[in-house]
């Protein structure tokens, strides 16, 4: 079994002088959700997620080599304009990967990122973000030691956008990813995300994900405080007990198509996440009042129409709608005689399932 060990790098050269990389990195969307954490970031509980394909953060990393000092020293860029506001959170990722990654410190970095996404959304940009830099490090790493195996540079990048926010270790490797061990789920670790091993069935081909932008300001309460409030938890042990039970299920389906089975689980993940939020204490809610108009509209085109459309929730008052390709034109017109309305100036986001990070350069 990998262990947190075999990350360290010991083997690296520095005597290169400079270079530039860039990586594209998905946004995904957790179908059983992670919520619960222990330390250094290892899930209370496994999960598995979408990868998507349009709202992705492409980051350039350019390094030069210098002295190896006491601090980091990098720049950050935002859509090529300095952004100190978010050098804080590069910093803190920095440290807790500096011992996987003593290299760090013998370069200047420049990193320049972008999302495809808007800014303010509401779409967290940190899974494809810390994904998107953990993949340049990489690249970094590989061309200090180029004898490093493919395997291995995912498995770190994975490893590393994991110590940076945990859903983001779901955002190197595409399509269906699983993150936590899982007694059905060949190589599962709590360490890193994996393609989901299995043939999965052609109903999940391309398969559509309409993200209906309900509210687009910041989140009331962080997913980190959210994930402290599992511990002591008093429906906890349940909660962490039925993923691996929802994860056994969806395995399931995802390899015999069954979508009917497919909404159950997805619905009821969404809705338990929300669930957690309001048992724990302090409790909060993060859906809005039109979260709940169009989940209840959903519900009622489905009925009517026996159309296999179903949402799922991330930490916050945005909608996904899911949906397979086949009924594609059917949803859209629902979406927009229907749904739009809910939406914060009308907004929405067409994507559907993608593909894992790309090298750009
Ligand atoms: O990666 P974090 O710490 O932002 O947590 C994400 C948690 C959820 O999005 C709510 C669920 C998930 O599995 O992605």
């Amino acid at each position: 079994m990998v262990s947190e060990t075999d990350f360290i790098a010991n083997h690296y050269c520095t005597e290169i002088e400079n270079g530039n990389f860039q990586w594209s990195a998905p946004s995904n969307i957790a179908l059983v959700k992670y919520w619960g954490k222990k330390n250094n970031q290892i899930p209370a509980n496994p999960s598995i997620s979408f990868t998507l394909d349009h709202c992705k953060t492409i980051t350039k990393l350019a390094f030069t080599k210098k002295e190896a000092t006491e601090n980091f020293s990098f720049e950050l860029l935002f859509e090529g304009q300095p952004k100190e506001d978010f050098k804080p959170k590069i910093q803190k990722f920095l440290e807790r990967i500096e011992v996987y990654c003593p290299y760090l410190k013998s370069f200047h970095l420049t990193i320049d990122t972008e999302n495809t996404f808007p800014h303010s959304s509401g779409i967290a940009s940190s899974a494809s973000g810390m994904a998107a830099l953990s993949m340049n490090i990489m690249s970094l790493e590989k061309v200090l030691n180029p004898e490093m195996t493919d395997d291995f540079f995912f498995q770190k990048a994975s490893f590393l956008a994991r110590l940076g926010s945990g859903s983001a270790c779901r955002s190197v490797k595409g399509s269906v990813v699983v993150w936590g061990n899982h007694a059905e789920i060949d190589g599962s670790s709590d360490l890193f995300g994996v393609a989901f091993p299995d043939k999965i069935h052609e109903n999940f081909n391309n398969y559509q994900d309409t993200i209906l932008l309900v509210d687009k300001g910041e989140k009331q309460v962080s997913s980190t405080v959210g994930h402290d409030l599992m511990h002591n938890h008093p429906f906890a042990e349940q909660r962490f007990a039925q993923a691996h039970q929802n994860l056994s299920e969806i395995k399931n389906v995802l390899e015999n198509g069954n979508l009917e089975e497919f909404i159950k689980i997805v619905e009821s993940e969404a809705l338990t996440l929300h669930a957690m939020m309001m048992t724990s204490l302090p409790y909060f809610i993060l859906m809005k009042p039109n979260t709940l108009e169009i989940i209840n509209t959903i519900w009622k085109f489905r009925n009517e129409t026996k159309i296999p459309v179903c949402f799922t929730l991330d930490a916050g008052a945005n909608v996904h709608v899911l949906y397979p390709e086949n009924v594609r034109e059917r949803v859209l017109q629902f979406i927009a005689a229907e749904l739009v309305g809910y939406c914060q100036n009308g907004h929405y986001i067409c994507d559907a399932i993608g593909t894992e990070a790309i090298k750009i350069l």
